[in-house]
């Protein structure tokens, strides 16, 4: 298995380019079950692990899928699906492989999907995405660990999310799409994930709207023509290098984002000292604070602060002054970076469902493992500042999961940071870094 090596310390600049999201891509590439014409073709798509798998499970539905490095797109005829389950092996790998099971149900009449079981961040049952169909009209039964629904015609329905879910408001947008008559969920996701999910849909026939206050109606259309979509980009992975600037005090240019779905983040981070000019609609500049204050930071469904941010800030505040409480409200066991982070030298406990992090002067290299994708990235950024020693990142699979070229990004931006593979040794990559370092000084 691969793992990253840091030598920590160095303060990032220059220019980064943020790639497609991630959770926007998944549900469009699913959305693309209900489309009837053979060159649906969807751009800005990232090169990830979990790309990978979604690919595989529509090809595995009988979908043709082909693959153009130009714009990053993909063209998909899902025209020839001819089997309708979703097998254990993939849905474990990826529990976002439930999103096939709205599509599928509305355009085929059936699916047969692997129940998720519980992952690595919580229980994260899809209660919510089976009660709503059900209320559609959708006969479902769960055994041998597969949900199995299914519905002569879906018929539009009244649907309130007791807590807004984001893929579930993704399965049930996509099957209320080609249902008979209305379809109103309350208290839907209000993600921008999700909304680049209805233009995608809008765009080749779909009739959704959103009232801004977390109601999303729509109505059921007989068919829809061509998905053409140019995904969103992830406002996680900018985020992310948000935080490598803030973390490292360096100056990094964030461009090819949306500044508008970066309001939560950029809200949080400007309260730490950071300095935050933006450039453009698609364009930022950070510049980390000599001095980074304590700030509290509590998780919740969008407007607020991401789930998928909570790690990473976590580890900001390990080296902040002062004391804080972050608090995450989404799921209910997202703190297992947090025992790697004390490996480090960090100074966190743990209370339910909030964590104190008191500020220390240094975090010292250390080997950690990655239990999640964004418990991964708050560890490399940990990595990023620890200011003694290498610290070696294991199961980096995690990051490859949702972060295209993390590490070749962070090198551009000056990190000292290295891919071991599986059978190399890290003392190889401590001698690598070293190597490079050398070379480095001797050009200046
Ligand atoms: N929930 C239920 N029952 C359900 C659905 C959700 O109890 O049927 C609970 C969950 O257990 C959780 C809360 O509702 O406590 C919200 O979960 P949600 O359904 O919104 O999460 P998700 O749709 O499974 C997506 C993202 C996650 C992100 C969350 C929250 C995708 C593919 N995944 O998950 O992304 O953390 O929304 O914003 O969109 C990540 O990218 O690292 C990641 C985990």
């Amino acid at each position: 298995m691969d793992k990253i090596v840091i030598e920590g310390g160095v303060p990032l600049n220059g220019e980064v380019s943020i790639s497609g999201s991630k959770n926007a891509v998944l549900p469009i590439i699913a959305s693309s079950i209900m489309f009837d014409d053979p060159q649906n073709e969807i751009s800005n798509v990232p090169d990830l692990e979990d790309i990978k798998t979604i690919k595989k499970l529509l090809s595995s539905l009988g979908a043709k899928i082909e693959d153009s490095r130009e714009n990053n797109r993909i063209f998909i005829d899902s025209s020839g699906i001819n089997n309708y389950e979703a097998p254990y092996d993939l849905v474990k790998t990826m529990r976002a492989s439930v999103l096939v099971l709205g599509p599928l149900l509305a355009r085929y009449k059936r699916a047969r999907v692997s129940l998720p079981g519980g992952c690595a961040i919580g229980a994260r049952p899809i209660d919510f995405h089976l009660n709503a169909l059900k209320l559609m009209g959708a006969e479902i039964n769960v055994d041998h660990g597969y949900v199995e629904a299914f519905a002569e015609r879906l018929k539009g329905a009244s649907i309130t999310f007791p807590i807004p879910t984001v893929t579930g408001t993704e399965n049930i947008i996509m099957a209320a799409c080609l249902a008979d008559g209305n379809t109103e969920i309350r208290n839907a996701a209000m993600e921008p994930e999700v909304d680049d999910l209805i233009n995608a849909l809008n765009g080749g026939g779909g009739d959704i709207k959103r009232d801004g206050h977390g109601r999303i109606l729509i109505k059921g259309v007989k068919q829809l023509k061509r998905l053409s979509h140019s995904v969103i980009p992830d406002r996680i992975e900018a985020g992310t290098f948000m935080v490598a600037s803030a973390i490292t005090r360096g100056d990094i240019t964030i461009n090819d984002i949306n500044v508008a779905h970066l309001k939560p983040v950029t809200e949080k981070l400007s309260g730490t000292g950071v300095k935050i000019v933006i450039n453009s609609p698609t364009s930022l500049r950070i510049k980390g604070s000599k001095v980074i204050r304590s700030i509290d930071v509590t998780t919740a469904p969008y407007p607020d602060f991401p789930t998928d941010m909570q790690a990473q800030m976590m580890a900001l505040m390990c080296v902040s002054e002062g004391l804080c409480v972050i608090t995450e409200n989404v799921f209910e066991n997202r703190f297992m970076h947090v025992g790697e982070l004390i490996r480090l030298g960090a100074d966190i406990k743990v209370k339910n469902n909030f964590a104190i992090v008191k500020g220390v002067k240094k975090l010292s290299g250390a080997e950690v493992m990655a239990t999640d994708l964004r418990a991964s990235a708050s560890l490399v950024l940990a990595g990023l500042a620890s200011s003694d020693g290498y610290t070696t990142v294991s199961r980096i699979y995690h990051l490859d999961r949702g972060y295209e070229g993390m590490e070749n990004k962070l090198k551009n931006l000056g990190a000292i940071i290295t891919r071991v593979k599986g059978n190399s040794t890290v003392n190889q990559a401590h001698e690598e870094i070293h190597e490079e370092n050398i070379t480095a000084g001797e050009g200046v």
